[in-house]
């Protein structure tokens, strides 16, 4: 028998799981009725047993060269993991992008994402949409040889690799891929406007190189594969919308970091911190970011401050700034993000605590 595994029994998270769960729940009982005439529905999708299987990698073994590599601008921090990603459209076919923030992909897309740590391959995760409204997640456990990877039980798998001292790399189970990947407009989290953007931000935390080939803006469509077609994203490049370098990179990072949870649609809107960039939103307009989250006074206060104090984003004082301190965290009950990571990213913290510190305090009222 495995062990449990050890999950961060996060207030956060449980609110999150009803949620997300409230979202998957089919219609409710009556309806099923209503459409007992109907053909039975399709046995859902299953993911192969094997990596190999699955159209990573072509019959040479190398991966297989109608799948695109692709590099988000503002990667997701996961304890140091160095990854690669790859993406496979139905031949011919192209992205409804009629809502920029909200990209339709065509049935049969395919997208792979590689951990490696300390240079060793550990897992690859895979999005698959396999219907119109069918998503299949997995994730792919290597072998230590690197001979295949398999599939992993929808529970994940605990503990799998040391990224620093005494602490441990789980594999997410299907139920976490949801809860951050099925919480905002998107399922697809880093093959979108902002992070597919030709004007890539210099300072993004732990940015990787453009692999060469990789799908960008431009060469999506330049290819024809957006429909329509928007040349405008070409000559216009989306990017954060702020005062200052610090202050953009600080807010992609909490785009890409926190807005698939943190967003305007999804079940945490009612929080009413928004820290997902719109594409589609007017250049003269404030990121969302900046304001839901400047001088707000949100629910989570900061632990030993006076009353009345604690601010989600405390302009020129990190110290009262309730995102900066649990973006430091590691109790399961206040890091965030709430899952998907056992190491504080360093960098970031260092970077939004340079914004935060910067920012001009209102002015007194
Ligand atoms: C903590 C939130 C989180 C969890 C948990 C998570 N993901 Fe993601 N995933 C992201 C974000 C954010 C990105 C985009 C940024 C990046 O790739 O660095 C992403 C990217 C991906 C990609 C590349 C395509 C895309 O959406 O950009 C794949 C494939 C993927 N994830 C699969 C999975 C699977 C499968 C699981 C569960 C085994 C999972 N993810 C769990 C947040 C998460
Ligand atoms: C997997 C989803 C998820 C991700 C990703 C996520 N959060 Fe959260 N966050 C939550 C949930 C759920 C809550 C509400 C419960 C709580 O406060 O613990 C929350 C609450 C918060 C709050 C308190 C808001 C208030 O009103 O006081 C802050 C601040 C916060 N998150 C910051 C962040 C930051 C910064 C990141 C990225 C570094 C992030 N979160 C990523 C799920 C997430």
């Amino acid at each position: 028998m495995r062990p449990p595994s050890r999950r961060p029994a996060a207030t956060a998270l449980g609110i999150l799981a009803v949620a997300v769960t409230a979202i998957g729940t089919a219609r409710p009982a009556g309806v099923a009725h209503a459409l007992a005439a109907d053909p039975p529905a399709a046995a859902p999708a299953r993911a192969p047993r094997l990596l190999s299987e699955t159209g990573l990698y072509g019959p040479d073994g190398g991966v297989d060269p109608r799948n695109l590599p692709f590099s988000p601008q503002y990667p997701l921090w996961t304890d140091g993991a160095a990854k690669s990603r790859w993406i496979r459209l139905p031949e011919g076919s192209s992205i409804d992008v009629s809502d920029v923030d909200a990209w339709r992909f065509p049935v049969g897309t395919k997208l792979w994402k590689e951990f490696r740590f300390a240079g060793r391959r550990v897992e690859t995760r895979m999005i698959w949409k396999a219907g119109p409204d069918e998503w299949v997640f997995a994730t792919y456990v290597w072998a230590e040889d690197g001979s295949d990877a398999t599939l992993a039980p929808d529970d994940g798998v605990p503990d799998v690799v040391e990224v620093a001292p005494g602490k441990r790399h789980s594999i997410p189970g299907v139920e976490d891929c949801a809860t951050c990947h099925r919480s905002s407009p998107a399922v697809v989290l880093g093959f979108n406007a902002l992070q597919l953007s030709d004007d890539r931000d210099p300072l993004a935390p732990h940015a990787e190189p453009l692999p060469p080939g990789a799908a960008t803006l431009s060469s999506l469509v330049a290819s024809h594969r957006l429909e329509p077609s928007r040349p405008d994203l070409v000559a216009n490049p989306p990017r954060i919308r702020a005062s200052d370098p610090t202050e953009r990179a600080a807010l992609g990072y909490l785009s890409a970091n926190c807005g698939g949870c943190h967003n305007a649609s999804g079940p945490l809107a009612r929080l009413g911190l928004v820290l997902l960039h719109d594409a589609g939103g007017s250049p003269d307009a404030p990121e969302p970011a900046v304001a839901t989250a400047v001088d707000s006074a949100g629910r989570y206060v900061v632990p030993g401050l006076p009353e009345g104090a604690s601010r989600v984003v405390a302009a020129g004082d990190p110290a009262r700034s309730a995102l900066l301190h649990r973006m430091r965290s590691r109790r399961p009950s206040s890091q965030m993000p709430p899952l998907g990571t056992r190491v504080v990213d360093e960098e970031a913290v260092e970077l939004l605590s340079r914004w935060i510190a910067r920012r001009d305090a209102p002015a007194a009222r």
